[in-house]
């Protein structure tokens, strides 16, 4: 009988292909958009007008490509100040990137897969490399979706389906958010929080370091970093205080197209 991780997987590496030759085709039918274009969605390209298939993680993350910040730095004040942003993206981001470059040097056809690929079968790297792909590649990865997860003006609560896919879950969004604050601000050391889907439905769960849920078999929809470098020019040592202030900024429009995208990969 089919485990349920087995079932996700076998899903995940049927959407790989159909990722893959989507893009293909897509590549051959038109040339990418100019840098700049496409704000927020790094790597995205729309697919003639089909919904993104299930599970490729509405952007295409790839391994050794930086993308800019969706918004301008400050564009989060007050809650996340702009000097802690530059140097989130453009120090601690780009870092990653540039050691994960580095790892695969000398596998060129690891190079061209996909981030999510990478990180869902980690297993799968070489042992060689597989420590630099989970640190470095999930810091990529990681930080890529965290950029995209807040938003200026953001905050607020969800609405629609995945409203109600909270209230089934925690009970109402107040017990989400409980949640999701008391798993943040638990975290011993470095890490993320994360709500996180999969087949049995939504969880708020963390993972140290940079590890991603996807090499756990789960679908990050919204996650919070807690590494000090994510707070500490602002809040100092005042973990809670970076928590409260970032449910301001949470684009709950993007997280609500993640759980979407979810919902067809489960016909839910
Ligand atoms: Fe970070």
């Amino acid at each position: 009988m089919m485990t349920r991780r087995q079932a996700i997987k076998g899903t995940a590496v049927a959407t790989a292909v159909y990722a893959m030759a989507n893009s293909a085709r897509t590549a051959l039918a038109q040339p990418p958009p100019p840098p700049g274009e496409a704000p927020g969605r790094p790597g995205f390209r729309p697919r003639e007008g089909r919904p993104p298939p299930p599970g490729s993680g509405l952007i295409v993350i790839e391994p050794l490509k930086l993308p800019p910040l969706p918004y301008p730095a400050d564009a989060l004040e007050p809650h996340i100040d702009a000097r802690t942003m530059e140097l989130h993206h453009d120090k601690h981001h780009a870092g990653y990137v540039t050691a994960l470059t580095k790892a695969l040097g000398d596998y060129p056809e690891l190079s061209k897969k996909r981030m999510y690929e990478l990180l869902w079968d980690l297993d799968k790297v070489p042992e060689k490399i597989r420590m630099q792909v989970r640190n470095f590649g999930g810091g990529h990865h990681n930080h890529s979706m965290f950029w995209l997860m807040m938003r200026k003006g953001g905050g607020g609560e969800p609405r629609g389906e995945l409203r109600k896919a909270i209230e089934r879950s925690f009970g109402s969004f107040d017990g989400f958010r409980g949640q999701l604050t008391e798993t943040a601000t638990k975290i011993f050391g470095s890490g993320w929080a994360w709500l996180v889907w999969d087949d049995k439905g939504l969880a708020v769960e963390s993972t140290p370091n940079q590890d991603s849920p996807l090499s756990q078999g789960k679908l990050p929809l919204l996650g919070i970093d807690v590494w000090e470098h994510a707070y500490y020019l602002k809040h100092q040592n005042r973990r809670p205080d970076y928590v409260a202030a970032w449910f301001n900024v949470i684009n709950w429009d993007y997280v609500a197209e993640r759980y979407a995208e979810r919902q067809g990969y489960s016909g839910r």
